[in-house]
């Protein structure tokens, strides 16, 4: 039995050893559950919360935590002290090394993982790039934001749908249609690819200017694709296709992958049902020509679901995708991780689903998050300052490898290690802040290996497998768990024991950045470890004990880098 489940254990005993008589006490699981490791080491090794107790007690809690810590009388804990509601539990210091090295290091890198989400299926829908345009730097946070999400889901347990919800409908294939018929060449969009179409596109727009009968045109030419015309088709889906097969290269140098690329024009053929439905549940209101929901009352402007034309918009799409899904995986989530640009549409779109009348609306979330601007500047497509992001990540690699070539030119592998660091560093840069906060973007910070930074992560995981190598050669004795009874010890095993709680945190609140900050709490603290003590001392005992807390933080920072979709270099 692990400490905490020990400790419950004997709460459990102690709350009906003090009030025999009470009802809806919670079990010795349920207190399991409660237990948490406090961030501040003057609040105890575990604190207990003894709030749930109020109601069953008819007492307040202060005055019940007062009580128990009273009655409490076990060896195991050093001292319990009582805090306003809490029972703050301080180990002796020995038995909370042997107890928390025992469980992480029985599940190694499985460790912080859960059964909790068994049974239950999470939708995320991330990256969501629009077609013929360049994958720019301003969908990396929903990318890496979604892509660590799935991870991180996935770890608790539950069965997670990671769909890339693409951007492949719309008018603005049918104008970019006309433009490549009128000014294109296939041998020039095969050579230049999206560049081309991009052109085309700013082409058809100043053309338009002048001649305002093209806007006709890119609708009779995106009416084509909707009836399925052959060439309208064919060029549409090889648009896509040049999207895509880019889109790849960057998707594969962030190591980021999908169960779906189910996009906006999956659904044209299942929004129809949806607007049915609408209908006969009297939603739609006309509105200059248009078919829209009313949200008055929920003081938003109207969902408009068919335009005057009766084309379908985004909102339509997103409807009917809401159901498909619900329909399909049966989820108990489906997460938007959409820029918060888009708050008022997720806003409506989830208030029409409740007027519908699904009671699973209140299951969507917008996961939003703030904006990236790079080395200081906004980015902004229409000012045509797009950063690329697969630029950015070539950038990030190729300065990775000026700094091993200067700093460790004999590692073997370098260009592959490079790599590693080069996107950890870019990935880490995103995943470091509250996701609502603004980032901005500088290569210097990011790659930094003293900073806050992927590098010193990695570097410190790294430094661990150093360790460990040499222990290897050293044949080790038992364990002796009174060498980590130093501050320094104690302060890494506190913050890996508190590392399966920021997990499930970091999911309830859609926030990796927790992640990101307790792998980094986790890499000073065995730096700090490592500076003030010899690893490897003469005192075999002690020695092994400095050795198996090294290899427990090496499969921590391990694990929390690749929830963060962060990989971990063994040599840097
Ligand atoms: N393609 C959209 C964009 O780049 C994001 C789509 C998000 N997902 C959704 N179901 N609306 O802005």
């Amino acid at each position: 039995m692990d400490m905490m489940t020990r400790i419950a254990a004997l709460t459990a005993d102690c709350l009906t050893a003090t009030w025999p008589e009470a009802q809806g006490l919670p079990t010795c699981d349920e207190i399991r559950s409660l237990l948490a490791v406090p961030p501040d080491p003057n609040m105890g090794d575990y604190a207990f919360p003894v709030f749930r107790l109020a109601k069953a007690l008819r007492m307040a809690p202060p005055k019940i935590a007062q009580t128990l810590c009273e009655a409490w009388n076990h060896a195991d804990v050093a001292r319990v002290e009582a805090v306003n509601g809490y029972m703050n539990f301080f180990l002796n210091r020995v038995n909370f090394a042997k107890d928390t090295l025992a469980t992480v290091l029985e599940q190694g890198e499985k460790y912080g993982s859960s059964d909790m989400g068994n049974g239950k299926t999470v939708c995320l829908d991330y990256s969501s790039i629009n077609i013929a345009k360049r994958f720019g730097v301003g969908h990396l946070s929903t990318t890496m934001l979604g892509h660590s999400l799935k991870r991180i889901h996935d770890f608790l347990g539950y069965k997670t749908v990671g769909i890339n919800h693409l951007g492949d409908w719309g008018t603005q294939f049918g104008k970019m249609i006309y433009a490549y018929k009128t000014w294109g060449t296939k041998e020039e969009v095969e050579e230049k690819g999206i560049t081309e179409m991009m052109r085309l596109y700013v082409k058809f727009h100043e053309e338009a200017e002048k001649d305002p009968s093209l806007e006709d045109e890119g609708r009779a030419w995106f009416k084509k694709i909707e009836d399925g015309d052959e060439e309208a088709r064919a060029i549409w889906n090889w648009f896509k296709d040049i999207t895509l097969k880019d889109a790849a290269r960057v998707y594969d140098l962030l190591g980021v992958e999908f169960d779906s690329y189910a996009g906006e024009s999956f659904y044209m053929d299942k929004m129809d049902v949806v607007i049915d439905e609408l209908r006969e549940k009297g939603l739609l209101t006309i509105s200059e020509g248009a078919s829209v929901v009313d949200l008055e009352e929920d003081k938003m402007p109207p969902c408009i679901i068919l335009r005057r034309d009766g084309a379908t918009l985004y909102h339509t799409r997103d409807l009917a995708a809401a159901v498909y899904r619900k329909n399909v995986y049966d989820f108990d989530k489906c997460l938007y991780v959409v820029a918060y640009q888009q708050d008022l549409h997720f806003r409506q779109l989830f208030r029409v689903l409740e007027k519908m009348g699904k009671p699973w609306a209140k299951d969507c979330v917008h996961v939003s998050f703030g904006m990236i601007s790079f080395e200081g500047q906004a980015f902004s497509t229409r000012k045509g300052r797009v950063v690329y992001l697969e630029d950015v990540l070539n950038q990030a690699m190729q300065k990775a490898l000026d700094i091993i070539n200067e700093k460790s030119p004999n590692l073997p592998n370098k260009e592959e290690v490079a790599r590693q660091v080069g996107i950890g560093a870019v990935i880490y840069s995103d995943l470091s802040n509250g996701r609502i906060k603004d980032i901005d973007f500088s290569f210097d910070r990011a790659l930094n290996f003293d900073g806050e930074t992927g590098p010193y992560v990695q570097y410190t995981h790294a430094r661990c497998c150093s360790v460990l190598r040499k222990a290897a050669d050293v044949a080790l004795p038992e364990v002796d768990y009174a060498a980590l009874s130093d501050d320094e010890a104690q302060a890494l095993l506190r913050l890996l024991g508190r590392f399966p709680d920021v997990i499930k945190e970091a999911a309830e609140k859609y926030e990796p950045s927790m992640i990101t900050r307790a792998v980094t709490d986790i890499a000073q603290a065995y730096n700090k470890f490592y500076y003030e003590h010899r690893i490897l001392d003469e005192d075999l005992n002690a020695a092994a004990a400095r050795v198996a807390l090294t290899r427990a933080a090496k499969d921590v920072i391990k694990t929390g880098l690749w929830l963060i979709g962060i990989e971990a270099p063994e040599r840097m």
